[in-house]
């Protein structure tokens, strides 16, 4: 009876003792463990980084249309670029999809941002990764995350650019790939985050997902972060320095509301509100809107519906969101009304 039991003890654990063991390495990125908290991510192993295949293609106002593809693994390929480590580094990371750097998105952030900055512009393609079932897509993001991670290393190694000069941006997925950037290399300036996200990651422990450790500051836009029985992509929690909630983060002005119409646009576009996010963030580079994307701190989108925070107390400036978030100092909880198409932000009701 005693044999039995320990038996039965011995064939429980095994499986859990080589669960514990899981891991993945590749060459020069290093080993994936599947150790907790890891294993509460679906998924495992990520795929090879040849299979991922992540690339960096750099603009600048030299080259707005004629990107420059550079790879850690051929300095020469950035002393010969147009990088210019005098400048912020700006890169834009996508979600799990198939379009990656060719989206007219990426092409439009890529102007809106030269526009706006003299920088370096880094357009990331991860579509060898992000091109895979959700599960799948998942773990390649971690692989995504440490190649950044390295290149950022790579430019800072080869011209000794701070880390506090690179600011990322990611969609969705490529939110979290952003934030396991930020966990394998710490001291990033910024991560902009657009709808990070939801499926697998709501609740989780923050090492496996974006949070306010992963730069120094982080900013946050939810625009679907419905419950996932009503199909929502995003999440609510807060994530970041500065959580923005247009339109109380749920949902979007002018998408679909009942549930039969927002079915069928999940499985047509990446869903309206989820896809909403970028566009805002886009927005708030343009200067010729007319109005600014001004939002207002409060504890919560009830209260800011019942009016309740109408101004912003002591500093009487209300904090943007996008772009200019860092410089107008925005923090916390932010709330703000938008129209249902571009240009999205409405005149100021106060
Ligand atoms: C950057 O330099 C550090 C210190 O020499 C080194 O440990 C690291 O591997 C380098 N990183 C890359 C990506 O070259």
């Amino acid at each position: 009876m005693a044999t039995k039991i320990i038996v039965r003890i011995i064939v429980a654990i095994l499986p859990i003792i080589s669960v514990l063991c899981e891991e993945v390495c590749y060459d020069d990125l290093g080993c994936f463990s599947n150790d907790p908290p890891y294993d509460l991510l679906p998924g495992f192993p990520p795929e090879s980084p040849d299979v991922v295949n992540v690339r960096f293609f750099l603009y600048t106002r030299l080259n707005r249309d004629l990107w420059m593809e550079v790879d850690r693994k051929e300095p020469e390929s950035l002393a010969t670029s147009l990088f210019n480590p005098a400048r912020k580094t700006l890169i834009y990371i996508h979600g799990w999809n198939n379009v990656g750097y060719k989206s007219s998105f990426a092409v439009d952030l890529t102007n809106a941002l030269l526009d706006a900055e003299n920088a370096n512009v880094f357009i990331i393609d991860w579509t060898g990764g992000s091109d895979a079932p959700y599960n799948q897509a998942i773990q390649n993001a971690r692989i995504t995350g440490r190649e950044v991670a390295y290149f950022i290393q790579f430019l800072h190694n080869e011209t000794d650019i701070p880390y506090s000069r690179f600011h990322l941006m990611g969609s969705s997925l490529g939110a979290h790939a952003s934030g396991f950037v930020g966990e394998n290399q710490p001291g990033i300036g910024r991560i902009s985050a657009f709808d990070p996200a939801g499926p697998f990651f709501r609740g989780q422990d923050p090492a496996l997902r974006l949070d306010q450790t992963d730069a120094e500051f982080v900013d946050v836009i939810h625009t679907d972060a419905e419950s996932a029985l009503r199909l929502g992509l995003g999440m609510l929690q807060p994530m970041g320095h500065a959580d923005f909630y247009p339109n109380g983060g749920k949902e979007q002005a002018g998408c679909p509301k009942n549930i039969t119409d927002h079915i069928d646009d999940f499985f047509r576009t990446s869903g309206c509100s989820h896809s909403r996010a970028p566009l805002l963030f886009l927005d708030s580079l343009d200067p010729t809107t007319g109005c600014e994307l001004t939002s207002y701190p409060c504890s919560s989108w009830e209260n800011f519906q019942a009016g309740l925070c109408s101004d912003c107390g002591r500093r009487g400036v209300c904090p943007v969101m996008g772009y200019y978030a860092e410089r107008s100092r925005a923090n916390g909880l932010l709330y703000l009304d938008t129209g249902s198409v571009s240009p999205y932000c409405v005149l100021d009701e106060a």
